[in-house]
């Protein structure tokens, strides 16, 4: 594996890192087989992986820290993420100072670890100053709890005020975002990668497959996730009837080229010179197993400029897609 250097921090991932979203109520309930694939993830040579509190309320993080109990632990560059409600107290969520000390312990209880190597804000916050939430986070890394911070889904502008604010006040600095990033979205190609490179920040984008989209399925709308998050997969909306044509579109390309559309999108993806790591999201061993070999699939020119024909740089097929929110993260109570 070609392992890379995340921003300017110095440590090594590997392009791939672990996402497990899917492990625990959201994705796969079946605790044993999700450790069997973090472990067959890790002994492939995936160092990374990416979790979150809100992922299955918990139950994900405590599948990761299972899995990486003993002497796994030290060779894993361990992510996970604050912000979504995990309560019904209207505290129980957000980017204040006094929810983020209470959440990064039950995270480290979860995780059954000392330490969070990269600890992300999971979204902006429009009632919380960023710097108050760099304060606390400042705070977490000095105590030796956290080692890098980083932010997620964050526009440019808050990505560079974030910098600004760190520099200011003398404050930990995010040393990498988490966006949304596919051959279907390629929105944050305007503005949120050019800043990242700007400023030093590493890049690992999610949902790369497009939350289930760029896999090979005929159907994108028999994805499991479309259960949970149906507005994604339904073929009555035209944004996504934008987006099945040109899935068939791309198919044919991946079909010319010699290789799968899984390996298409996730090289199209960590071949970007911004991105550091794809954050994959594989939900069964299988999954896995179809996206292990995308590291050494190279995309000639003539591939990346039919990509490009029915993709143009910097757009998002379905416009809706840019902003994507995950439900569980945005508590209706707290739109105005
Ligand atoms: N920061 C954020 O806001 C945010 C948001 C989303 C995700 N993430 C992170 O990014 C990671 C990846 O996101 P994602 O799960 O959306 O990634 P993704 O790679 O775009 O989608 C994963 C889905 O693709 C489908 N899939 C994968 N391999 C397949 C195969 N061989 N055949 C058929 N279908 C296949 C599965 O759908 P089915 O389950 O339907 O089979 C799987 O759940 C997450 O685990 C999480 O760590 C972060």
């Amino acid at each position: 594996m070609d392992y890379r250097t995340l921003g300017r921090t110095g440590t090594k991932v590997s392009p791939l890192c672990l996402g497990a979203m899917m492990f625990g109520a959201w994705g796969n309930e079946d605790h044993d087989e999700s450790i069997r694939i973090i472990h067959r993830a890790l002994d492939a040579g995936i160092n990374f992986i990416d979790t979150a509190d809100v992922y299955s309320r918990g139950e994900s993080e405590e599948i990761v820290g299972k899995a990486l109990a003993g002497a796994r632990r030290d060779n894993v560059v361990l992510a996970t993420k604050v912000h979504g409600t995990m309560g019904d107290d209207p505290n129980e969520f957000g980017n204040s100072r006094r929810w983020i000390r209470r959440e990064v312990e039950n995270s480290l209880r979860r995780l059954g670890t000392d330490w969070i190597d990269l600890y992300q804000i999971h979204r902006p916050e429009e009632d919380t100053d960023i710097d108050e939430t760099l304060g606390v986070l400042t705070d977490l890394v000095r105590e030796g709890k956290v080692r890098y911070i980083g932010s997620s889904t964050f526009p440019a502008s808050q990505i560079v005020e974030a910098q600004w604010v760190a520099g200011r006040r003398g404050r930990e600095r995010f040393v990498c975002e988490q966006p949304p990033y596919s051959i279907l979205v390629r929105g944050i190609e305007n503005d949120v990668l050019p800043t990242c490179r700007r400023h030093g920040m590493g890049v690992i984008p999610w949902s790369p497959l497009a939350g289930g989209w760029l896999t090979g399925r005929e159907d994108p709308s028999k994805s499991r996730r479309a259960e949970r998050i149906p507005s994604r997969y339904d073929m009555s909306l035209p944004g996504n009837q934008r987006k099945l044509e040109t899935v068939r579109e791309l198919a044919k390309v991946a079909d010319e080229a010699g290789i799968s559309m899984i390996e298409l999108a996730l090289a199209f993806v960590i071949r970007h010179p911004a991105v550091t790591a794809a954050i994959i999201g594989p939900r069964t061993m299988e999954q896995l197993e179809s996206q292990l070999g995308a590291p050494d699939v190279q995309l000639s020119d003539d591939v990346l400029d039919r990509i490009d024909e029915i993709v143009p740089p910097g757009v998002n097929v379905n416009p809706a897609d840019g902003g994507w929110d995950n439900p569980a993260l945005r508590p209706e109570a707290r739109r105005r």
